[in-house]
């Protein structure tokens, strides 16, 4: 009992640690399900402010909440457009898809759900993107298929979430992290830093650089230190896929028949060795023990075991 208070005590504090850890960063946060941030008649627009409060993240939480206001808003598409934009004059806008899951159609490969984003006063649309990603690992491939770079203020975003019912067990994820940056050379701002060591045309907050969020759009997700590590343990760990998952199932089954015939051979070497070394009671031994009762499995007799025991004693 006091354990059980005790653990649930530590999980508590460090909730709360993680609580106050995501607090102190600096990202303006909003929730796709969150109508604050979706409605269904009117366009959001979110102010990236200066400095340190220039990230903002819309991620995707309850999927409980979405469907009821999905719900809310009649049978229909779940349409949620939303406008990011800068403070800071001569800005621009990453956005960078942490992590997606996204539906697409079987057949036509088209996305069913998709967010795209496109640039006001002007006809340009991104692609729509949808499907399964992770930021860690997509951004090591060219091209880059989770980020898009806006060159001017103002970013507007549309989420389309299709009104078809969602397969039973399955949810939907999305993550994006929305990063106001500088070209470098301008220089007009102390706290900015470039992307990286080797990537010094765009400038961040420095705050951004090793927050654990993926900021710039480069592969390999170069402004996150840990990232690298993260690569190597996710490949390690999409590398356990299905045929990893079909190996093992077939090498426990096989283990597990070798067991059984083990167990099998071993219990009749065992009574094999108890008919060898239990000269004076070989008959009633084997009689016992061969064919085994009823069908059951049963472990050695205790007369096998403690041999000295006289055979009398069970019927
Ligand atoms: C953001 O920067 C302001 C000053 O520009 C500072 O007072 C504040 O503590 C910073 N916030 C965080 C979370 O770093
Ligand atoms: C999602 O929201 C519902 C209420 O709309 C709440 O009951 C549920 O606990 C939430 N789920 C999670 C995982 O936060
Ligand atoms: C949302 O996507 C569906 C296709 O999945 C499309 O038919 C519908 O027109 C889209 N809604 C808007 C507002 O673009
Ligand atoms: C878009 O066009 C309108 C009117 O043409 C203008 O007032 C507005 O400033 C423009 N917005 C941007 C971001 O260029
Ligand atoms: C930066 O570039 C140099 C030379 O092009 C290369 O040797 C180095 O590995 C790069 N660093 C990173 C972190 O990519």
């Amino acid at each position: 009992m006091i354990e059980i208070n005790l653990s649930l005590k530590t999980s508590l504090i460090l909730a709360l640690l993680a609580y106050a850890i995501n607090v102190s960063t600096s990202y303006q946060q909003f929730l796709i399900e969150d109508d604050r941030l979706c409605t269904p008649t009117s366009i959001r627009k979110v102010a990236l402010e200066a400095g340190n409060l220039s990230g903002l993240i819309v991620s995707l939480r309850n999927m409980t909440t979405l469907k009821e206001n999905a719900h809310k808003w009649g049978d229909q598409d779940f349409v949620c457009k939303f406008q990011v934009k800068a403070t800071e004059k001569d800005s621009g806008i990453f956005a960078v898809i942490q992590n997606i899951v996204f539906r697409k159609d079987k057949i036509t490969n088209e996305c069913l759900d998709y967010i795209q984003y496109s640039a006001v006063n002007s006809t340009f649309k991104s692609k729509r993107y949808c499907g399964q990603m992770d930021a860690d690992t997509s951004l090591m491939s060219m091209p880059v298929s989770n980020s898009f770079v806006e060159p001017t203020i103002v970013l507007d975003v549309h989420i389309n979430i299709s009104k078809e019912p969602l397969r039973p067990y399955r949810i939907l994820e999305l993550q994006i992290v929305f990063t106001s940056f500088r070209f470098c050379f301008q220089k007009l701002f102390f706290d900015d830093q470039q992307c990286s060591p080797n990537h010094t045309v765009h400038c961040i907050h420095k705050g951004f650089i090793n927050d654990g969020y993926i900021n710039c759009p480069y592969p390999g997700c170069v402004d996150e230190k840990e990232c690298v590590q993260k690569i190597q343990s996710k490949t390690k760990r999409s590398a356990l896929s299905y045929e990893a998952i079909v190996f093992i199932a077939l090498l426990t089954t096989v283990l597990f028949m070798l067991g059984v015939w083990l167990g099998y051979k071993i219990k009749k070497l065992h009574n094999e060795n108890a008919t060898i070394s239990l000269d004076n009671n070989v008959v009633s031994e084997c009689i016992e023990m061969d064919p085994v009762p009823e069908g059951i499995d049963n472990p050695p007799s205790y007369e096998s075991l403690f041999p000295s025991r006289p055979p009398v004693s069970y019927s």
